[in-house]
């Protein structure tokens, strides 16, 4: 499989879809955001890396940053972390309030925005803030240090996060937050804040497709729970859209509302894609379309 080439032949591909959707306008910084871009990086499990594209431009991970998030507690705590969230499908947008009432302040899983202040939340409790123990890994498994938090999106979020703080007092209310609500969104903004290119993103996630091993070859997840993220970004990682991206795709893949979206091709290679312009789940249209061409052509899936 020459995949340079074939990653050529997606930068083509997707050319009729680039400007098409819109930009995240609910975090007014990443509206600025010129939505004609499109990046791809594939790292396979061996640790080449194959980009097309604007593979190499920083962008906001956003809601990618709740996979990473999701290992460390795994890697820290073991399976507690299930009897304060759910791994089940919303079927709901990423930042509804509505089921969460229903449910008696459990999300549904660790991957809408409720389900993932529960995880920053033990993050936290188990390790701390400083410094971001996400930044950390993803610094550490991409190799580039200089992987940070955009201030300005950051801030951004923050004076615009009304929706984030209700969930965050709601699971309060429901006793489902150990720390306090404040530390836990300023945690939770800053993560999905972090700004990384496609080619940092598919180095930083290899673990996914390593059964858990890190870059240095030491384990951060075991083959099971690395198996178990996956079936939950499969099942959950693009929200009210994951059957959709099941069909087209095939991959276990999480999604940001920057327009990135990391898919995993389990033994094999992981994947980033980036195109801001987003569709009506906040998932990058051209991205999806890009990950379907992949998948079509090399016929790697999961089935
Ligand atoms: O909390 C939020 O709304 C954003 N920081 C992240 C949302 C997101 O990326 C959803 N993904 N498609």
């Amino acid at each position: 499989m020459d995949l340079q080439n074939l990653l050529d032949d997606i930068v083509g591909t997707v050319q009729p879809l680039l400007g098409q959707g819109a930009p995240a306008d609910y975090i007014p910084s990443l509206a600025a955001v010129d939505t004609r871009q499109f990046g791809i990086s594939v790292a396979t499990a061996s640790g080449d890396v194959f980009s097309s594209g604007d593979a190499d431009v920083p962008f906001s991970i956003q809601s990618i940053s709740k996979v990473y998030a999701l290992a460390l507690v795994l890697a820290g705590d073991g399976d507690r972390i299930w009897k304060r969230v759910f791994r089940e499908p919303s079927g709901n947008p990423f930042n509804s309030l509505v089921q969460l009432e229903h449910e008696d302040g459990i999300p549904r899983n660790p991957f809408i925005n409720a389900g993932a202040l529960v995880v920053t939340d033990r993050l936290l409790s188990i390790v701390g803030n400083s410094p971001s123990p996400v930044r950390e890994l993803l610094r550490q498994e991409s190799g580039n240090n200089s992987i940070d938090a955009d201030p300005e999106v950051a801030a951004s979020e923050a004076a615009n996060s009304h929706r984030n703080a209700s969930l965050a007092h709601f699971l309060a209310s429901y006793g489902n937050l150990e720390n306090p609500v404040d530390s836990v969104l300023e945690a939770y903004i800053n993560q999905c804040a972090l700004e990384m290119s496609c080619t940092d993103l598919a180095l930083a996630s290899r673990f996914l497709a390593n059964n858990g091993l890190r870059g240095n070859g030491t384990a951060l997840l075991s083959p099971s729970q690395t198996k178990r993220i996956n079936a939950v970004m499969l099942t959950c990682g693009t929200y009210d859209a994951a059957g959709e991206f099941a069909y087209r795709v095939g991959l276990p893949g999480k999604s940001g509302v920057g327009g990135g979206i990391v898919a995993v091709v389990p033994n094999k290679c992981t994947i980033c894609v980036w195109s801001p312009g987003l569709g009506r789940s906040g998932n990058s249209l051209a991205g999806i379309a890009a990950l379907d061409e992949f998948t079509t052509r090399t016929g790697w899936s999961i089935f």
